[in-house]
């Protein structure tokens, strides 16, 4: 297959999904898996048969959720900027919820479904003011974000959704960042919801079914072969210490990074190793339009040498062909001596890889390949 392609370990993601499965059994626990971080046609679908939800962003991924297999009803929908339209094909489609993210949007919402004499399955996407202590591009739960209604609004935002008509208000939706390592902020979390919860039932006489709590729970980047399944057992039995819902709640999540990012590699070629005046470059044929992590966050990707017989090891930066100096992987990374031609491994690469590219310098899209199917 021509380089750069992305490779996807489908067996890894079964095994991902039947991990999260084993450690949710029992509970009444459901989760959905974020779109966003890869809607690799494939993935979604195998994703979408082992009993999952989806968590949607835009009406082009319900409706890829939808022909992928997830069922209308199993399909959470956020996003802060919904229009009118997505909102009313959203109500057609009969979706199970939408993660409101603002009073506004409650109004319109309201509005749309009225006017088709519809009801919208709502929930309150509330802003806990928890600081997730990750990159600042991804931590999302702090007081003053674009996200979610804060806290300051909540008895407004709770009168609202019980009285404005058209409207089935169904719960809260909470989500706090991404990549998260340590469960401290999950269990800021679960401590944050419970006065919500008591507020909405005792003062408002809301009927809370649903929390979700998001997702979030990051993984091992460092050592990628060594610890191929994040800690699901401490995410999952955090909420199962720290939470106690109401009876006949059920606990949602909504996980991306944690269940594709290990799957998937970015498998690149080696055009040429240039020599700069104290280091190597090794210029590679996968650029910052197929893998942009590098360049937007600054995240490190472990990079191997798949093909280099070499026993001697060098220092190189390893760089893309993009005309922009960010368009780099790594700088002073060891490898086994590298040249051109030898087929390099930027691991995982499952999560907001794929799904994040662009056609920058009129570049190709890294089309996707399956071992393990
Ligand atoms: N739910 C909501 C409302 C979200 O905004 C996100 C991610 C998720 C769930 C899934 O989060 P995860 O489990 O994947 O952390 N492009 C960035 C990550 C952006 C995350 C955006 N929201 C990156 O490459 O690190």
């Amino acid at each position: 297959m021509n380089t750069p392609y992305y490779q996807y370990d489908i067996a890894l993601l079964r095994k991902t999904l039947d991990t999260i499965r084993e450690e949710t059994a029992g509970y009444d626990y459901k989760v959905h898996y974020a779109i966003k971080a890869n809607s690799d046609e494939v993935i979604v679908k195998t994703v979408a048969e082992n009993g999952f939800g989806a968590d949607c962003v835009s009406i082009g991924e319900v409706r890829h959720a939808i022909k992928c297999g997830f069922a209308a009803s199993d399909i959470a929908y956020a996003g802060v900027g919904k229009t009118d339209d997505e909102i009313s094909e959203a109500i057609d489609l009969q979706i199970g919820c939408f993660n409101v993210e603002s009073l506004e949007e409650l109004h319109i919402i309201s509005e749309i479904a009225t006017s088709k004499n519809a009801v919208a399955n709502v929930a309150l996407r509330l802003n806990p003011d928890i600081d997730a202590h990750t990159h600042h591009y991804i931590t999302t739960g702090l007081a003053e974000n674009k996200f979610g209604i804060s806290l300051h609004l909540l008895d407004e935002a709770l009168m609202l959704s019980k009285t404005l008509p058209g409207l089935k208000m169904r719960g809260l939706h909470f989500h706090i960042g991404s990549q998260i390592l340590t469960m401290e902020p999950y269990k800021l979390l679960c401590e944050r919801i419970k006065p919500i919860l008591d507020k909405a039932k005792n003062g408002y006489g809301l009927k809370i079914d649903y929390v979700n709590v998001g997702g979030g729970l990051g993984i091992d980047y460092e050592n990628p072969l060594v610890n191929p399944i994040s800690d699901f057992k401490g995410f999952f039995n955090t909420f199962k210490e720290n939470l106690v819902l109401p009876q006949g709640s059920q606990l949602h999540f909504e996980l991306g990074r944690a269940i594709v990012a290990q799957c998937g590699s970015l498998i690149t070629k080696v055009i040429y190793v240039k020599r700069g005046l104290e280091k190597q470059i090794v210029i590679v044929d996968a650029g910052m339009n197929n893998l942009i992590r590098p360049a937007l966050y600054q995240a490190y990707h472990k990079i191997e040498n798949l093909t280099s017989k070499s026993s001697d090891r060098a220092v190189y930066d390893v760089v893309g062909p993009i005309c922009e100096s960010a368009d780099t992987f790594a700088e002073n990374l060891t490898l086994p001596v590298t040249s051109r031609g030898d087929i390099l491994a930027i691991r995982s690469a499952g999560a907001y890889g794929q799904s994040m590219s662009s056609h920058y310098n009129m570049r190709n899209d890294a089309p996707a390949q399956y071992v393990g199917l």
